[in-house]
């Protein structure tokens, strides 16, 4: 039986958010370049949103870019940013097809012109899609996220929009990049690192997290759904114990 059919359709979770990883390590096995790795790794990105759209996944998260991804050598950082404005720019019509909609969270100002603009226009294009959001998280860290939030909420008390006192944990949320998503019950990563890095440390509060050794570019849709499969196995407890989930489930 195949791990799809083994995907119990009537308790998927509604947003599963993804920090792929191992491009670089894969492409060394092969004796090539890390953008060979990153290359491959758009593969895995197709085959990931098809895979999260054919069964039913709301929202896919990806952290394809993160504020600390700046201090690579740069011949990296420009290779990496004219694989997304060519990824983009050749899968909107895929996307189309599929009726999924790009959107992304991130400090979007700060990519390369020609990069912001192929985002607008593929996150223009395919606004109206219904059946899944794929959010690239672009320049992305929590921190950086945390920070731009809090100022915001204190340059709206400074002007009297709020008061410190109606300041509560759905104020921040609010304040967001990621406000209109619900927070993703599954957190993926791949290639047998066990870190968060700086990845959506607030929604993350009661997500499941699945690790697996598979490096980014090998993972397909089979592995999405066996991940899919491993995390409806875990019980949600939402810090509450077992005995008071089960009556209430
Ligand atoms: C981590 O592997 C991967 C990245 C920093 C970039 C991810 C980008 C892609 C998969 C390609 C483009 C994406 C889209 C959405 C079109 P790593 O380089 O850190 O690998 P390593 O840990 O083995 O060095």
């Amino acid at each position: 039986m195949t791990y799809k059919e083994q995907v119990d359709r009537s308790r998927l979770p509604r947003h599963v958010a993804i920090i792929m990883d191992g491009n670089g390590r894969w492409a060394k096995q092969q004796g090539e370049m890390r953008v060979f790795g990153h290359q491959n790794g758009v593969t895995a990105v197709r085959q990931t949103a098809e895979a999260a759209a054919e069964i039913g996944v709301e929202y896919v998260t990806l952290y394809a870019f993160s504020t600390e991804n700046w201090n690579r050598p740069k011949e990296e950082v420009d290779a990496l940013m004219q694989l997304l404005v060519h990824t983009i720019h050749e899968e909107t019509k895929t996307l189309n097809e599929n009726d999924i909609r790009l959107e992304t969270i991130g400090d979007t100002n700060s990519l390369p012109e020609s990069c912001r603009r192929e985002l607008l226009e593929a996150i223009e294009n395919t606004k109206n899609n219904k059946r899944m959001a794929l959010v690239l998280a672009l320049s992305y860290s929590s921190r950086w996220e945390i920070t731009e939030a809090t100022r915001k909420i204190a340059e709206d008390v400074q002007q009297g929009k709020i008061k410190p006192a109606e300041i509560g944990s759905d104020t921040i949320n609010d304040y967001l990049c990621t406000a209109k998503y619900p927070e993703p019950e599954l957190l993926i990563r791949t290639s047998g690192e066990h870190r968060v890095s700086n990845f959506l440390l607030w929604q993350i509060a009661y997500s499941e997290f699945y690790f697996t050794d598979t490096l980014w570019p090998d993972f397909n849709k089979e592995e999405f759904y066996k991940a899919l499969v491993d995390y409806q196995k875990r019980e949600r407890r939402f810090g509450q114990t077992s005995e008071q989930v089960l009556k209430t489930s």
